[in-house]
């Protein structure tokens, strides 16, 4: 009964926190009640049926938790495995089309748009989700693939694809996703400047054109050569050829 009751406090904890995500990281939450937030925000409402889904499923229980998982991903269209662990303060907005796999670990205070995947790169076993660390923010559409770690304060731009790990204090973008500031800095060296990459194709049709332009001036600016004539009178004297 006991622990029980201990579940349950710790549990309204974690709901409080979850709300609080919401209702800090929502614009759209802003004084916002805690009763219409529990009843109208997709990505809380999956959170809370996840706590209990992961609770049941640490517990031993049987179907119940892939049974809440499967209700959960119906009514909102986010879909975390039970066995996923998920820190205090996740918010996911919007929320349609997020998955989240079953090794998948978060932090704390960890922020997710629609259409984010947190997935493996095949049919490995074993550990083969992200490991996303305390305050990453994870744009619309991005895709996190493999174990890798995504390091704390870092922001994933949407429809990046992340296949590598990513230190903390990033912001990565791009596909595959690289790094363009780090600690709030552009990176310094010139290999890793990954946005103003070389493009040899680009730059041989832009010398090309230059080149046409440059023949076509030419061309406007020549006459037409004086016809050649040669004068094909018969000479007169001596054959030169000699013989
Ligand atoms: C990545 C992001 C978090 C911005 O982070 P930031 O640290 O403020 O970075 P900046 O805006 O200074 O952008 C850094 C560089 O990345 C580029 N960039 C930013 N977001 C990008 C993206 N999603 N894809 C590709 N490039 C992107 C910028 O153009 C900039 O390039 P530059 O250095 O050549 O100027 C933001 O652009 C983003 O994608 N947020 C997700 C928001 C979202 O999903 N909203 C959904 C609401 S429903």
């Amino acid at each position: 009964m006991m622990a029980l009751s201990a579940v349950l406090r710790a549990m309204l904890t974690e709901v409080r926190r979850d709300v609080r995500a919401a209702q800090d990281r929502d614009p759209a939450a802003a004084g916002v009640g805690v009763v219409e937030i529990l009843l109208a925000w997709p990505g809380v409402q999956a959170l809370l049926a996840h706590r209990l889904a992961h609770r049941l499923m640490r517990a031993g229980v049987p179907v119940a938790p892939r049974m809440i998982a499967a209700a959960a991903r119906s009514l909102t269209g986010i879909e975390i495995h039970p066995a996923a662990s998920i820190g205090p303060g996740l918010f996911v907005d919007h929320g349609m089309g997020v998955v989240i796999g079953e090794t998948a670990q978060l932090g704390a205070d960890v922020t997710i748009y629609q259409g984010v995947t947190l997935g493996g790169t095949g049919f490995a076993t074993g550990k083969r989700h992200p490991t996303v660390q305390d305050n990453v923010t994870i744009g619309s559409g991005a895709k996190l693939l493999g174990p890798i770690t995504i390091g704390h304060g870092s922001k994933i731009g949407a429809n990046t694809v992340v296949i590598h790990d990513v230190p903390p204090n990033s912001t990565v973008v791009g596909i595959p996703g690289h790094p363009v500031r780090v600690e709030g800095r552009k990176p310094d060296c010139p290999d890793n400047d990954w946005v103003h990459l070389p493009d040899p194709i680009a730059d041989a049709i832009k010398s090309l054109a230059v080149r046409i332009e440059a023949l076509e001036r030419a061309g406007d600016q020549s006459r037409a050569p004086e016809p050649f004539e040669i004068d094909l009178q018969r000479s007169t004297g001596p054959n030169p050829a000699g013989g």
